[in-house]
Formats: structure tokens, sequence, C-alpha cells
């Protein structure tokens, strides 16, 4: 099979500028995942897992280097081009879930189609609640997202990340904010979706219990990917 990578990112560095001063970090990354992968990012607090995940989700741009989401190069793309792609093909969970807490569940669930769509299509709540009822939460529909627990929350931004069906999810820390038993719930979630859909995974993570359950754990320090197990 010559399938085009999920990603590919080659001599990747990105600068912060920090006063006077420019800092570093990310200091040469290459890295290459294959469609359908399910991926562990491990390494220290400032390592550069966030900054990569960023880069990889259109959300930042690199300093130099090239990166490609399958075959689309991010870099010198313009950001309308980004904005379309990353609607498209990738999803997000963040540490903090990032919901509208006065919107529903499957309000929040919907958002990704219009902004893809630029509308609500009338395909969108009947996907949306399907969604909400393979992560276990149809009972919280039409609860805010205020009246969410945390886990629940986390949820239903899994829900939300896979509502335009992307080949990407970017998750940085997903499990950080929960209890042992939310966290993994959304694992096992996780792992089920991959394994049904395909959907490749980039999970950032400092819990090696989490990590262990990825086909791969990619180990970052300082700027660089210092291990990679299968
Ligand atoms: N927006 C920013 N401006 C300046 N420095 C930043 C910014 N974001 C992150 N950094 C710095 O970049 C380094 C890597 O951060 P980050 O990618 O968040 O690492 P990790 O997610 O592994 O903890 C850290 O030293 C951090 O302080
Ligand atoms: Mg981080």
């Amino acid at each position: 099979m010559n399938e085009v990578p999920l990603v590919e990112v080659r001599d990747l560095t990105k600068d912060y500028a920090e006063g006077e001063n420019v800092a570093r970090v990310l200091k040469g990354v290459q890295l290459t995942v294959a469609q359908g992968e399910l991926v562990a990012l491990l390494g220290p607090s400032g390592s550069g897992k966030s900054t990569l995940l960023n880069i990889l989700g259109t959300l930042m741009r690199p300093t130099s280097g090239s990166v490609r989401v399958l075959g689309q190069s991010l870099v010198g793309a313009e950001d309308l081009v980004l904005t379309e792609f990353r609607n498209r093909h990738i999803g997000f969970v963040f540490q903090a879930h990032l919901l509208l807490p006065d919107f529903t569940a499957l309000e929040n669930v919907m958002f990704p189609a219009a902004a893809r769509h630029g509308r609500e299509r009338h395909t969108d709540r009947a996907r949306a609640s399907e969604l909400l009822d393979r992560v276990g939460l149809s009972d919280r529909r039409d609860y805010l997202a205020s009246q969410l627990s945390g886990g629940q929350k986390q949820r239903v931004a899994v829900a939300r990340s896979l509502m335009n069906a992307p080949e990407l999810v970017l998750a940085d820390e997903p499990t950080g904010n929960l209890d042992r038993e939310s966290a993994d719930r959304v694992m096992q979630l996780l792992i089920d979706i991959n394994s049904s859909d395909g959907t490749g995974f980039l999970i950032s993570t400092h819990d090696e219990n989490i990590a262990a359950r990825c086909q791969r754990q990619i180990y970052m320090a300082d700027g660089r990917i210092a291990d990679d197990r299968r």
C-alpha cells in the first residue's frame, strides 16, 4: 500500500519571541505518522508537545521545515486554505474541553459542521445525536454544557472532534483534568473510534497508562523526538 502519510514532518523548528530574545522550542522534529495510527506523545512539560500539536492542527505556523497532513503542505498555504483544510480533516480535543457553556451538548457537537459549511444542515442534528450516543451521552443531549461533569464534558468534546469525520484527531492532554475512571473511559472511546473508523490520533499525555494503550509512543525532550516505540 502506498498511501499518503497522515502526518509528515521534516526539520521542523519553531521559535517564540521572548522579549528581546528568541527561544527555539522545536529544534528539528522529524515525524511520519501513517493514516489510522493511534499515537501517544509523551515528554516533560515544556518539551514542545503542545507546540507540535498546534502546528499540525494549523493553529500555528512553523518557523522552518516542512509539515504535511494528508499531503497538504501547512507551510506557505493561505489562511483560508488552512481553515478549510482544518475544518474538513482535523478534529481537536483539548485538556480544557472548551465547550460553550450556554449551549446544549448537542449544539456543541454540531458546531464544527456549521463552521465547515457556513450553516446548519438538516443532517447535522442526527449526526451529532448519533455521536453523543456513541460517547454514551444520549441522555444528556439537551443539557447545557455547564450542567455536565468534567468527564461528561470531555466525552462531548470527543464527539465534537468527530463531527466532520476527520482523518486526524489531535488531543492535547485530553485526560489531564479527569479522575482515573473518567480518564480510562475517554481513552477507551478514542481507542474504539480508532479501531472502528480508522481515525488517526495523536494524543499528548503525562499518563503512562494512557500511553501504553496506544500503538506507538513518541517521547519528546527539549524540542526534539527522543524516542519512538511501537
Ligand atoms: N505562545 C508562546 N510564547 C512563548 N513561549 C511559548 C509559547 N507557548 C509555549 N512556549 C514555550 O515553549 C516551550 C514548549 O511549550 P509547549 O509546547 O507548551 O510544551 P509542552 O506541551 O510539552 O508542555 C515552553 O518552554 C513554553 O514555555
Ligand atoms: Mg502542553
